[in-house]
């Protein structure tokens, strides 16, 4: 887990990036192909699994549920225990940093007969639960959270399955991937046919990977428009070969990179382009970016492809607000290619930012800020006006900005470091073990 002392950094412009790399596995689909290896008779193999913090944690707790979890060489192996197999945890489940492993596996938790109880960082436990709490608990599941002043439902929380669980119908009040996810891992140990109901698409990894494992899993739209996925359980899942491609929320710093550093080129090797995930990429282009998809392929069910990406003057755009569930996780260094952009870039519909890792709008607002950038702050977004390719404020004293223990916002700003006038801090590298290992030597080996 991250360690508890910061560690600040500086980034400074460093000169034109170049050359052909490749980021860590997505991790979205690393906790994904653990957890359902987990579940299924018999033992998987997953290559291009992330090695972050956030998905070690999930690997932990599954073990601690009695999953054999192993690595050599590149490969994990995941000795899986069935559906309705897990293990009581002897303590408590460290989730670190990591809503998705919290989530995700309080679904699991929630239909097998065990208890188990989730712990987390002081910014993971100001995360509210109350999203999966509500169809866990239609499902019978026994949670108790801590509540806090403001009413929200928080770690330290202790989930006591019901098994069998009851199938239930649930329309998403929020668009969340892990909402969807936490459900559809309940409904595995359920008896009966486990919907639900997705006015607004997210993240389509879990019924993708399912539908692989074996799960018998229908994914129709209504007349109004709205997925309707229903999974019959109980499951059975059979063992699978997984290869998890590379990131495209990782591979997002280093694309934005290549745009706002002058004379860079750059190619990101195989990573995930599902259209679920792409939406930066898409608004990126719109805003004048030079970036094409080259070798596009399918790897385990899910689009890839290698991404060139070349320096390019940006304009800004306005942010159509039913984009935002493809790139939810991209805000933040959306902002940082917007404060480089010539014109104004407006962003709406992202009330969800502020209950991320940290505030993502307020944080970033802050550290722009701190470097001259000029901003509005909305409920539901930022309007930033753009420097027109000009650096940005850096200067003495230099910039310290905050990041919160959020690796996203470390990350945008370590990019936005390489285009200041004279370099910035940031307060602490360490959270972005949590989902990018080695992002500053990639950096680094970038300029040289
Ligand atoms: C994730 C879903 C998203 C995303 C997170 C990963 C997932 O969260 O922000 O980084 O793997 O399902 P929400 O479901 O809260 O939108």
């Amino acid at each position: 887990m991250t360690s508890n002392t910061p560690k600040p950094v500086t980034f400074k412009p460093s000169g034109s990036l170049s050359g052909k790399i490749s980021v860590p596995g997505d991790k979205s689909i690393s906790h994904r192909a653990l957890i359902l290896s987990a579940l299924a008779v018999g033992k998987s193999r997953i290559t291009g699994l992330l090695e972050g913090e956030d998905v070690l944690a999930t690997a932990a707790a599954l073990r601690a549920m009695g999953a054999r979890i192993e690595k050599k060489d590149d490969v994990w192996t995941v000795h899986g225990v069935g559906v309705g197999g897990l293990m009581q945890p002897g303590n408590a489940l460290d989730m670190g940093n990591s809503g998705t492993s919290t989530r995700l596996l309080m679904g699991l938790v929630a239909s097998h007969g065990i208890s188990a109880t989730f712990i987390g960082d002081a910014s993971l436990t100001k995360r509210p639960m109350g999203r999966v709490i509500d169809p866990l608990s239609q499902m019978g599941a026994d949670i108790r959270a801590r509540e806090t002043s403001d009413h929200k439902s928080c770690l330290p929380l202790t989930v006591r399955g019901l098994c069998p669980a009851i199938p239930i119908e649930y329309r998403l009040p929020v668009a969340s991937a892990q909402v969807k996810s936490a459900i559809l891992l309940a409904g595995l140990n359920t008896p009966g046919i486990t919907r639900i109901i997705e006015p607004v698409l997210t993240r389509d990894h879990s019924e993708t990977m399912l539908k692989g494992f074996g799960a018998d899993i229908r994914v129709e739209t209504d007349a109004e428009g709205c997925r309707i996925i229903s999974l019959t359980g109980e499951a059975e899942l059979k063992p699978q070969k997984i290869k998890v491609p590379g990131d495209p929320s990782s591979a997002a710093f280093l694309v934005v990179a290549g745009l706002i550093v002058p004379g860079s080129d750059i190619i990101i090797e195989n990573v995930g382009i599902n259209p679920t995930r792409a939406g930066l990429f898409e608004v990126l282009q719109n805003m004048g970016g030079n970036i094409s998809f080259k070798k596009e392929r399918i790897v385990g069910g899910e689009p890839v492809a290698d991404i060139y990406v070349s320096h390019s003057p940006l304009t800004g755009i306005e942010v159509p607000a039913d984009i935002a569930p493809s790139m939810i996780d991209e805000f933040p260094i959306l902002f940082i290619a917007a404060a480089m952009a010539s014109g104004e870039t407006t962003t709406s519909g992202l009330h969800e930012l502020r209950v991320k890792e940290s505030d993502r709008l307020s944080q970033m607002a802050k550290g722009l800020e701190a470097l001259g950038v000029k901003l509005a702050e909305k409920d539901d977004g930022l309007v930033i006006e753009g420097s027109g390719g000009k650096l940005l404020a850096g200067g003495r004293p230099k910039p310290v900005i905050e990041t919160a223990l959020d690796h996203r916002i470390a990350m945008s700003f370590a990019v936005a470091g390489l285009v200041t006038k004279s370099g910035l801090a940031i307060d602490d590298i360490a959270p972005v073990q949590t989902s990018f290992p080695g992002f500053q030597d990639l950096v680094t080996g970038l300029a040289s």
